[in-house]
C-alpha cells in the first residue's frame, strides 16, 4: 500500500532532541503547507478522507493516535506515538484518524497547497474512482 513508516533521524544531546525534515531529502516530496492538530478527544474521529494528488507525512509531536489507511483492496492500522517516527500517506489512500489520546498533537506535512476539490470524502466515490 501507498505508505510508509519513516524513521527520523534525531539529533540528541544533553539539551534534548531535534528532528529536521527538508523537502526531496528525507521527505519523498516538496512541502507546500504545514498544518497541526491540537487539542484532541478519544471518542472523535477525523479524516475519513482521501486525496486525489496530495502527499503527505504526519508526525505526532505528543500523545498518539491511530491511522487506519485503506488503498480500496486492504485495510491497514497504524498506531503513531512518537515524534521520531513519521507516517508517508502517497496518494489515493483513504485515511481514517481515531483513538486519540486527549490533547494529542499532530503536525501534517503537505505536497500541495490547501484545495476542498481536490479531497475525496466519501467511501463510495473513493472506490469508484481508484476504479475507474
Ligand atoms: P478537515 O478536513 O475536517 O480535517 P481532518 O483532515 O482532520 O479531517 O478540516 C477541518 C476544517 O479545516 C475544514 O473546514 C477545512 C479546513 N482546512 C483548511 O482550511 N485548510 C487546511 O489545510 C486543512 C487541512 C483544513
Amino acid at each position: 500500500m501507498n505508505f510508509n513508516l519513516l524513521n527520523l533521524k534525531v539529533f540528541g544531546d544533553s539539551r534534548g532532541k531535534l528532528i529536521s525534515l527538508e523537502s526531496n531529502k528525507n521527505l519523498p516530496f516538496e512541502i507546500k503547507r504545514v498544518y497541526y492538530i491540537f487539542d484532541t478527544v478519544p471518542d472523535q474521529e477525523r479524516g475519513k478522507h482521501a486525496h486525489r494528488n496530495l502527499e503527505q507525512l504526519i508526525v505526532v509531536m505528543d500523545g498518539a493516535c491511530e491511522l487506519v489507511l485503506d488503498d480500496g483492496k486492504k485495510r491497514e492500522t497504524v498506531w503513531l506515538n512518537r515524534p521520531d517516527v513519521g507516517l508517508y500517506i502517497g496518494k489515493n489512500i483513504w485515511r481514517e484518524m481515531r483513538n486519540f489520546s486527549y490533547g494529542c498533537k499532530l503536525m501534517v506535512l503537505s505536497s500541495d497547497f490547501y484545495n476542498e476539490e481536490e479531497y475525496i470524502r466519501d467511501y463510495n466515490e473513493f472506490l469508484k474512482y481508484i476504479n475507474h
